[in-house]
């Protein structure tokens, strides 16, 4: 990976005023190019959300809001009142995610947000009697759980047994049941197959099943119709640094041919993606305090480890890694440190777990060093396990 130069001017900075660093590094120039290049390049009905549970902070919502993303993907109320807050009204979110509580489906009534994603017959349930309450007519979304899974994502949303909407074969039995709650305005559907997926094919594949599903839906039952379809989140990123980038032209491409396929222009699709917009707009930057070999291996060991940043761990995948030289005096004669080897990173928690890397080639690194961890801006402090040791927050710092 290479350390872009405004980073490494900010973090030499930051190193020439003393103490320990350790902090985020933003810098969302990349997240506001790709909302509008998506914008470009997607079929005419396609709306980009942006699923803030990649990164909450409000930097990056406004980068959504000023790049122009048609809304926020939200999962809770906090999650809501920081898109409100960040000038987002709330008829421009769309509320996803198992388990609302009857005061966020209170708050989503009264606020008049855009769509309610039901997860469940409980949940549709729930929604009617506090919009019936409120006298509010809701517009829905129906998540479904397809029989159908993306073996090589990171994370799946659907296939199996999952917690995540209704399995596509209670369709029938739900569907009706649902149609008949008379406060709730059925819209469409939400499929969201798999998160970190960087084979095109597999995700337009998910949009296929949907189109299919939406068919199937506006034949056996009259009035119904899916006018909006959302295909949730899910471009990957190369974290492995293979080359191999997701391709949204692709994506857009083959989008474009199913609708028409399908003959349905004129309707909506919602993609609320996360990692693809906010990964590449954050670093996560430690210093190395300590270097050691036990029983062959290096230990390099760095001031923050998964409280801050819990994704490589909780994943089991490295990030791009590179070490900013800081040329400090060792501390004694004798000093450990990394020349041209596979070594293993980890933080200062007192649990095996914590773990940076693992395995990792680094050409050279001292204590005093700067380790950087790349497509850290998607799922990075919001996923750690920051009261964990109660070390001190790591600043998050805005290029
Ligand atoms: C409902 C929903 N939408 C969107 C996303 C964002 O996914 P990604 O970051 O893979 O784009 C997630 C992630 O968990 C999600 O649960």
């Amino acid at each position: 990976m290479q350390i872009p130069s405004k980073v490494e001017q900010q973090l030499r900075q930051m190193a020439d005023q003393g103490g320990t660093l350790n902090c985020y590094v933003y810098d969302t120039t990349a997240m506001r190019k790709k909302i509008t290049r998506l914008a470009d390049i997607m079929p005419a009905g396609v709306e980009i959300f942006y699923a803030m549970k990649a990164n909450p902070h409000a930097e990056f919502l406004r980068a959504a809001f000023e790049a122009g993303a048609r809304g926020i993907e939200i999962a809770s109320l906090g999650e809501a009142e920081k898109a409100v807050a960040a000038g987002f009204n709330p008829g421009q979110l769309i509320y996803t995610g198992p388990g609302k509580s009857p005061e966020e489906l209170l708050w989503a009534v009264e606020h008049g947000i855009r769509t309610v994603h039901i997860e469940s017959l409980t949940e549709a349930h729930r929604l009617n009697i506090i919009a019936s309450e409120a006298g509010v007519y809701q517009d829905i979304l129906l998540r479904i759980n397809a029989n159908f899974d993306i073996h090589e994502a990171q994370t799946t949303f659907s296939g199996g047994s999952k917690k995540f909407g209704v399995d596509e074969e209670q369709l029938d039995d739900v569907l009706p049941q649902i149609l008949a709650l008379e406060h709730l305005n059925f819209r469409g559907l939400h499929v969201y197959a798999a998160s970190g997926v960087l084979n095109v094919d597999d995700l337009l594949k998910n949009c296929e099943l949907v189109f299919g599903m939406a068919q199937h839906i506006e034949d056996e039952y009259t009035g119904a119709v899916c006018d909006t379809i959302d295909f949730g989140g899910g471009f990957g990123v190369d974290y492995l640094e293979r080359g191999d980038d997701f391709d949204p032209q692709a994506y857009a491409d083959g989008l474009a041919r199913l609708i028409e396929h399908y003959g349905f222009g004129g309707r909506t699709f919602f993609l609320e993606l996360g990692r693809y917009l906010a990964a590449d707009s954050g670093w996560f930057c430690t210093e190395i305090l300590d270097i050691k070999l036990s029983r062959g291996k290096k230990q390099v060991i760095c001031a923050g480890g998964i409280n801050h940043f819990r994704r490589p761990a909780a994943l089991a995948i490295n990030h791009p890694l590179a070490v900013l030289r800081m040329f400090r005096a060792p501390l004694f004669d004798g000093q450990e440190s990394v020349r041209d080897e596979s070594v293993y990173f980890g933080g200062p928690l007192c649990t095996g777990a914590d773990k940076l890397a693992n395995d990792i080639a680094v050409e050279a690194a001292d204590i005093g060093d700067i380790a950087i961890f790349g497509l850290a801006g998607a799922y990075g402090l919001s996923m750690s396990n920051i009261e964990f040791l109660s070390h001190a927050r790591p600043e998050e710092i805005i290029l």
